[in-house]
């Protein structure tokens, strides 16, 4: 079995509903419940025998240590993390928490559980950490794009403790011999997104006639990869990649946002038109930028193509499709993550 972390998150949960679409090896899996969280994300495995959501944080020394002794994965998969830039630059200290010190933690437990290990278990153990291409700071428009050697400049609270956590992994490896995998991936976007994030909080925001909300003038550049293909690299990189080895992850998708907001307009405009018949691009607003914001983030991705031979499967064009779908046939879900607190961060954010 494979004990993965943050599975009730957008990622993490994603992956796990993939995991079981290709094999039937049972997950752990240990998430929080913070408001990223959601158990909702899993209904579809209910009376699964084979996954078991258990909630804790990933820096509960003696509850990870209790779950490595009694389930002994193979594997342990790290996604939990506070994951959202603007948030980390309104209150830094749960993601110094979670990404830095939780990951120390588990890292520790994970060390003594896989020190212990008899042989051949203990060749064939992997500790793959899920980290975000923003570490390597932020690219003008002629730079070539991000490739594993990148000299790491994190810019924002969210990167900084990102770029942290890669750092002590990265360690484990050269100081203790820990076998770990490290994937750094671009902006993923799909099912299960919290509104909160760019994609997921402009279909919102579209079908319920709010603003969208552009932060300056919206030719910063992304590299949009759909959720599917990042799970599937990870299983890719789970199976073959190379101990201590860093694999990054992109679409081969770089979009300016204002595109990709207005893109998601005429899909909508095709799919739910709006009852004035007017199109959604209307609702476009230019709103204060993000203190500190990244201009450009694109990814070299040709390693994990070379090495293990994976590709992304979507175009943006076929997964914003699927996304929007998604949220289209999805209301219940997308009411229940935006009522209550969500209210509060978006007041906050954004009035
Ligand atoms: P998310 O915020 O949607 O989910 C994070 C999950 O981690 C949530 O379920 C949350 O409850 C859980 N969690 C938070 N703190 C925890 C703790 N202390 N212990 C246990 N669980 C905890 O994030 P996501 O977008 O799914 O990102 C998953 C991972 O992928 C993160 O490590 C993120 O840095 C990385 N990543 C994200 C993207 C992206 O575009 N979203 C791109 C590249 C890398
Ligand atoms: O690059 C990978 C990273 O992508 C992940 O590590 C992060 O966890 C994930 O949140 C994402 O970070 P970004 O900051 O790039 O994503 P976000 O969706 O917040 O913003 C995408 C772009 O859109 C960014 O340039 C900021 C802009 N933006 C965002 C929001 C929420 C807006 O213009 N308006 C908005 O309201």
């Amino acid at each position: 079995m494979i004990l993965v972390t943050g599975g009730a998150g957008f990622i993490g949960s994603n992956f796990v509903l993939d995991w079981f679409e290709q094999s039937g090896e049972s997950v752990v899996n240990l998430d929080a419940l913070t408001y990223a969280g959601n158990p909702a994300n899993l209904a579809s495995l209910q009376g699964n025998g084979n996954h078991a959501l258990v909630q804790g944080d990933i820096g509960d020394a003696a509850l990870v240590d209790s779950l490595l002794k009694i389930h002994q994965p193979r594997a342990v998969l790290n996604f939990a993390a506070e994951s959202h830039v603007d948030r980390s630059i309104h209150a830094p200290e749960d993601f110094i928490q979670t990404n830095v010190v939780g990951t120390f933690r588990l890292l520790e437990s994970v060390r003594a559980y896989w020190s212990g290990l008899p042989e051949p278990e203990k060749s064939a153990f992997r500790f793959l950490h899920v980290s975000t291409d923003e570490v390597y700071g932020s690219l003008s428009a002629t730079d070539a794009p991000f490739t594993e050697t990148n000299r790491y400049e994190p810019n924002s609270p969210y990167s900084a403790s990102k770029a942290a956590s890669d750092h002590l992994v990265r360690a484990y490896h050269h100081t203790y011999g820990l076998p770990v995998l490290t994937t750094n991936c671009s902006n993923n976007y799909g099912p299960l997104h919290f509104p909160e994030k760019l994609i997921p909080l402009c279909i919102h925001n579209a079908l319920t006639g709010k603003a969208l909300p552009i932060y300056g003038d919206g030719q910063q550049v992304r590299d949009w990869l759909y959720v599917r293909d990042h799970c599937s690299a990870i299983r890719r990189v789970l199976e073959a990649g190379r101990l201590g080895e860093v694999y990054n992850v992109g679409g081969w998708n770089e979009k300016a946002n204002l595109d990709v907001v207005r893109t998601l307009c005429s899909v909508l405009d095709e799919m739910s038109p709006r009852a004035d018949g007017k199109p959604y691009a209307e609702q476009i607003t230019y709103v204060k930028d993000r203190p500190g914001h990244d201009r450009r983030y694109a990814i070299d991705a040709s390693k994990i193509e070379r090495e293990l031979g994976w590709k992304p499967a979507e175009t943006f064009e076929t997964g914003i499709r699927k996304t929007v779908r998604w949220y289209l046939d999805n209301t219940a879900w997308v009411e229940g993550v935006t009522s209550g607190a969500y209210k509060n961060w978006t007041a906050k954010q954004y009035d």
